[in-house]
């Protein structure tokens, strides 16, 4: 089975974007991470980046729908700064009953006060906050755990 990695606004720029904050690793060092927890685990893992929050949405029903077909466990979702503004992908993640495990690679709670509030975290099987990039492999870890139990 499959699962996806799904990072929204900003976190191309990994790397080189406030290190103090999200550390030196690039997406693609993210990615290579992903794709080695995925050989590990048995899950094909398909990571994607984009800017956009309807494209977002879009994925996240993809997820939904392909989850149903039984095809994937669900999908890694950090959607940056769109978890402290997006109705629309909380109504998508509730809406398609896609299994979301949410990531913060920050510890968001430590954070400006704007960050403390997750549309997400209400309609999220999981979150994982705080942990660097090291939380990516632990998510799907984490999925793989709640898909076998069937916990969305
Ligand atoms: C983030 C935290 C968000 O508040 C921020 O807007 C991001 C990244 C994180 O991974 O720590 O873009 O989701």
């Amino acid at each position: 089975r499959a699962a996806l990695v799904l990072n929204g606004p900003n976190l191309n720029l990994l790397g080189t974007r406030e290190p103090g904050v999200y550390g030196h690793a690039t997406l693609a060092d993210v990615e290579a991470d992903c794709q080695a927890a995925g050989l590990e685990l048995g899950l094909a893992v398909e990571c994607r980046q984009t800017n956009l929050e309807g494209e977002l949405v879009e994925w996240v029903q993809e997820v939904g729908r392909r989850q149903a077909e039984g095809e994937l466990l669900g999908a890694v979702l950090n959607a940056g700064a769109y978890t402290h503004t997006s109705i629309a992908l909380r109504d998508a993640v509730a809406g398609s009953g896609a299994r979301v495990v949410e990531l913060h690679i920050s510890n968001v709670h430590r954070r400006e006060e704007f960050r403390q509030h997750s549309y997400l975290s209400p309609v999220a099987a999981g979150v994982i906050v705080g942990l660097g990039v090291a939380g990516y492999p632990l998510a799907l870890r984490a999925l793989t755990l709640l898909a076998a139990q069937d916990l969305r």
